[in-house]
């Protein structure tokens, strides 16, 4: 097999976000948080890809047309309910985001990419847990998602969204946004 790019589409967020993420980081006091230039909210995982098949996507991805809209976050939770794997921000209903993901599933698939489907379940990871929690972690779990339950910030511009790739080492992933694609304003 050759070695593969391990690829995500993904929406940067804007400076501010990224701000009021690392706030709601510092309120946890265990786990491994997301450092700020790593937060992300992704659309579809591709997981390892050539760099012919990452061609084919960035021409199926430049293609595709769809207006800019507005997204929330709202509200923090775990992903793992036996053990907790990691915290995440939320992100309140948006049909115009679980559009835009349909439309790219859709035209990478179309453009031959294979990667597997995931339910998508829109999200913004803060801190990555490793091992089982002991009583006293969940117990502090609990407590912060209790806290931060009411978490909202501001909704933000989604203008466009990229092709990222992730860069895993021992001192932890580092992701580069490959490629941005826009999306129509109004
Ligand atoms: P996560 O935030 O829930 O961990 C890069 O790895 C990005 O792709 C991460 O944001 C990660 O989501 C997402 N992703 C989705 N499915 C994945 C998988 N099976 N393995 C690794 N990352 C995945």
């Amino acid at each position: 097999m050759t070695a593969g790019h391990r690829t995500f589409v993904a929406i940067a967020l804007p400076e501010g976000i990224r701000d009021d993420l690392a706030a709601l980081q510092r309120g946890l006091a265990i786990g491994r948080p997301v450092p700020p230039e790593n937060l992300h909210l992704t659309l579809a995982f591709l997981g390892d890809q050539t760099d012919e098949a990452l061609e084919e996507a960035h021409l199926a991805l430049s293609g595709l047309r769809a207006a800019a809209f507005d997204v929330q976050l709202a509200g923090v939770d775990v992903l793992g309910e036996q053990a907790p794997r990691l915290v995440f921000a939320g992100v309140a209903p948006n049909p115009a985001l679980a559009q835009l993901e349909r439309a790219a599933v859709q035209a990478l698939r179309a453009a031959g990419l294979r990667f597997a489907r995931q339910r998508f379940r829109p999200h913004v990871t803060i801190a990555r847990l490793s091992g089982a929690p002991g009583w006293s972690e969940i117990g502090a779990l609990r407590h912060y998602l209790a806290g931060h339950a009411g978490f909202r910030p501001p909704p933000f511009r989604v203008d466009g969204f990229g092709l990222w790739r992730s860069h895993l080492s021992r001192k932890g992933a580092r992701y580069e946004e490959l490629a941005r694609y826009a999306l129509s304003a109004g």
